[in-house]
């Protein structure tokens, strides 16, 4: 597997496999890998000649008292979880490289989409996964990209902005992974102690009370949200960012649980920040 740390290496190899007439996969990641991105990367090796995994804890997606200082980082474990999915390329660039100390752009949702679940929080994070994304996109020039469905949001803002920007590139979205007990992977988990790990399984067992009430023919969406609501706060760990039913595609609230609806959610567990979500299909 190749390690590159600037962007003019990277360009020079996919030049060269697009030469060949290779096709070729890219996986953003921030790193700290397991096995929800290694499902990204066996998904794109299935589909694309040559897959690229970035490995970037992004600075310009992080508010200023979120986690960029303490954000977990193993870059020898990230590149042997890379290569044994048969990754053929890993991009783990500096900050300085990524983000010229002058650069001044940006790119932004400017309708609510991104104002939505994460962002009432969150206010610039969406701003900065767009900007890095793109960025990837104009180095690797991939003809596809995976993302996970557990950061539902960023991959419907991600849709949205290859639309809007008429990217040449397939987002393709990947199933969550989940643990045996049913928590979320997530890089983050590795934040809990062992009394907040148990407690974490909120989240997933009331995705679950959702999917239920959903498969036992519940229409009303803030029934179900209400359900949920009422399991997390038995939780006395848990603190509710949201727990909210969208439009899958916008990001806007419903009322009405249909095909497509996202049910979303972030609780805090002690001081970190969970996700999980799970979407209608009809
Ligand atoms: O999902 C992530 O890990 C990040 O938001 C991404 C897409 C790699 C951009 O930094």
């Amino acid at each position: 597997m190749i390690i590159a740390r600037t962007i003019a290496e990277v360009r020079k190899t996919v030049a060269e496999w697009r030469k060949e007439g290779l096709s070729v996969g890219l996986v953003p990641t921030m790193g700290y890998l397991h096995e929800g991105h290694a499902s990204l990367v066996d998904k794109a090796v299935s589909q694309c000649d040559r897959v690229v995994a970035s490995v970037f804890v992004n600075p310009t997606q992080f508010g200023p008292n979120e986690d960029l200082a303490t954000y977990p980082r193993d870059f020898d474990h990230d590149c042997k979880l890379l290569e044994e999915h048969g990754c053929a390329m890993v991009f783990h660039p500096e900050v300085s490289e990524m983000y010229d100390e002058n650069a001044a752009t940006y790119v932004e949702i400017l309708s609510d989409m991104p104002k939505q679940l994460c962002g009432k929080t969150r206010p610039i994070h969406f701003r900065g996964v767009c900007t890095v994304v793109s960025k990837l996109f104009n180095i690797v020039l991939p003809d596809k990209a995976f993302f996970g469905q557990k950061d539902a949001q960023q991959l419907a803002i991600i849709r949205k902005m290859v639309k809007d920007m008429s990217y040449g590139i397939e987002i393709v979205g990947c199933p969550i992974v989940r643990e045996a007990d049913g928590l979320a992977k997530s890089s983050r988990n590795t934040y809990l102690n062992a009394e907040e790990r148990k407690a974490a399984l909120v989240l997933s067992k009331s995705v679950f009370l959702g999917q239920k009430m959903v498969k036992d023919g519940e229409k009303d969406a803030d029934k179900v949200v209400a359900a949920m609501v009422k399991n997390i706060e038995a939780e006395p760990l848990a603190r509710i960012d949201y727990v909210s039913a969208v439009d899958g595609v916008t990001m806007m609230p419903t009322h009405e649980i249909a095909d497509g609806v996202l049910v979303a959610m972030a609780v805090y567990i002690g001081k970190t920040r969970l996700i999980d979500n799970f979407i209608v299909e009809e």
